[in-house]
């Protein structure tokens, strides 16, 4: 057995930060419990003084997620330490993560702060959230940057002050492999008091080295990860959980280090990460890409049928991803529609199974074979997370190179339905103004649009994530059809009720 390295998950709270991306309470709790069934060892669930959003959020998570240790962030300022614990208070093991820029350049530029005053903030951070809880994290923001003999001046006092976990981030994604080894394993030379604390990492992929960083400060006594599912986070985003989990699996006998993590939640966990984020995975990621275990040549083809090892280094049944080659059809009843879904890992209350199973019914009149990665679709996209105020009854398009796109679109609400017509530049613009007539919402601004298939074919589903911006707050909605025009038109719908949801049904009258 090898030594145990934490999985410190940010997704919620790093991952959240990643440009376009929003998620409301309900979505994050929904991930959170999910990684619980990851059986992370800590979810960083929010950062509560950003945002009553962000508060309620982190509230959610500590009176509901029991396993992991559930961590607030906050700045090394007495208003955030007192908000994040407020948030966290009624969790099981709670987790104060305070911080402060430690590096010359955000010291001068950002904080106007000497090193003394910065040592004295970080100390006096510490103490404060150790008043509330006996677990305490303290990050030196832009750590790599830092002066070595400060930051490691810095490091010793927190530990005094009581920190249990300390963290070095490369916030800026600067640091190479070898360095951030030799850096890590210099903290640890020199700091006297650090084997008391877990030692931290956090590293940001701007030069795509996150991942090479993290495992190099592994190999060199770091004992705790901080990741992201699918690699999120501000900016290039942070090192990606499944690549840091499975190099580590993978390479055991290299490493001789092991996670806690429940290795057949991987891809679901990541196939919903992105579905609720709204950012897609690029097919060739490594370990959850569409393509990370197809092969294409023949050569490799015939390998791999000879003997999986020659081209396959992870099975990827050791990650969850479905391999049944049973095929639902039109045929199918609900209790095999039901024992396929238990068999992906999704367990639905009765009145959710009622909706997928109508939605796979729905589905199967047009596609001929459901695959795994349709019902994963239909479980995900059209269990709808907000009450579906509006919803679509029917809808009509004329399109073509001679004539101007005309929809009209009837949506239902509270049983009565209303139709509206509208002319655009194309037949999904047309449709998206029909909707914006019948709500009357005027200044929805569509700010992204994205369309990817979920099994090849013909009879593709479509999925289409719409991103709206009202009011300088974004929305996310998808939707699913093998009609694209549908498939966007469920996606605005989507993005529509979620408005409503959050802001209230007042601002249908405010249009
Ligand atoms: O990148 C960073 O330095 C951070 C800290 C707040 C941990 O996200
Ligand atoms: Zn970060």
């Amino acid at each position: 057995m090898g030594e145990r390295v934490y999985i410190f998950d940010t997704t919620l709270r790093d991952g959240e930060q990643s440009p376009g991306v929003t998620l409301n309470v309900q979505e994050k709790l929904e991930i959170a419990h999910q990684l619980a069934k990851l059986n992370v060892d800590v979810i960083e669930a929010g950062f509560p003084v950003a945002s009553p959003g962000d508060f309620a959020a982190v509230q959610e998570i500590a009176r509901q997620v029991r396993g992991p240790v559930i961590a607030a962030l906050a700045r090394a300022n007495p208003e955030d330490i007192d908000r994040a614990w407020e948030a966290l208070k009624e969790a099981e093991r709670p987790r104060i993560h305070t911080f402060i820029a430690t590096s010359d350049i955000h010291l001068k530029h950002k904080l106007r702060k000497s090193r003394d005053e910065v040592l004295e903030l970080a100390v006096a951070a510490v103490k404060r959230a150790k008043s509330y809880t006996e677990d305490v994290e303290f990050s030196a923001e832009d750590a790599f940057r830092s002066d070595l003999d400060y930051l490691c001046q810095v490091v010793e006092a927190v530990i005094d002050a009581g920190a249990t976990v300390v963290n070095i981030p490369d916030t800026v994604g600067y640091a190479t492999p070898f360095e951030f080894g030799e850096f890590i394993a210099e903290i640890r030379r020199r700091v006297r008091n650090i084997d008391k604390v877990v030692l931290s990492v956090h590293c940001h992929n701007d030069l795509g080295l996150a991942v090479a960083n993290s495992l190099a400060a592994v190999e060199n006594g770091a004992t705790q990860v901080e990741c992201a599912v699918n690699g999120l986070g501000e900016r290039a985003g942070n090192a990606a959980l499944e690549e840091i989990v499975m190099a580590l699996y993978t390479r055991k006998a290299y490493f001789k280090k092991e996670t806690a993590i429940n290795l057949k939640e991987i891809y679901r966990t990541s196939k919903l990460v992105s579905t609720l984020t709204g950012m897609p995975i690029q097919p060739n990621k490594a370990i959850v890409g569409k393509n990370a275990f197809l092969h294409e040549s023949g050569i490799h083809q015939d390998g791999v049928l000879k003997e999986r090892a020659t081209y396959e280094i992870m099975n990827p049944e050791l990650i969850g991803l479905p391999q049944s080659n049973i095929v639902l059809g039109k045929h199918s009843g609900r209790h095999a529609f039901r024992e396929r879904l238990a068999e992906l890992g999704y367990i639905l209350q009765d009145e959710e199974l009622d909706k997928a199973f109508a939605r796979f019914k729905e589905l199967a009149d047009r596609k001929k074979e459901i695959t795994d990665r349709d019902l994963e679709a239909i479980v995900k996209n059209e269990i709808r997370l907000v009450p579906e105020l509006y919803q679509l009854a029917y809808l009509h398009v004329s399109s073509g190179t001679t004539i101007v796109p005309t929809a009209t679109v009837g949506l239902q609400r509270n049983g009565t339905v209303t139709e509206e017509a509208a002319c655009g530049d194309g037949p999904v613009d047309a449709a998206f103004k029909a909707i914006d007539k019948i709500t009357g919402i005027s200044n929805l601004k569509l700010s992204d649009y994205s369309l990817s298939a979920i099994t090849g074919g013909k009879d593709a589903l479509g999925e289409v994530t719409v991103r709206v911006e009202y009011e300088g707050r974004t929305f996310i909605g998808r939707g699913l059809s093998t009609d694209i025009i549908e498939a966007s038109v469920k996606a605005y719908i989507n993005a529509v009720n979620k408005v409503i949801y959050e802001l209230g049904e007042e601002i249908l009258k405010k249009g």
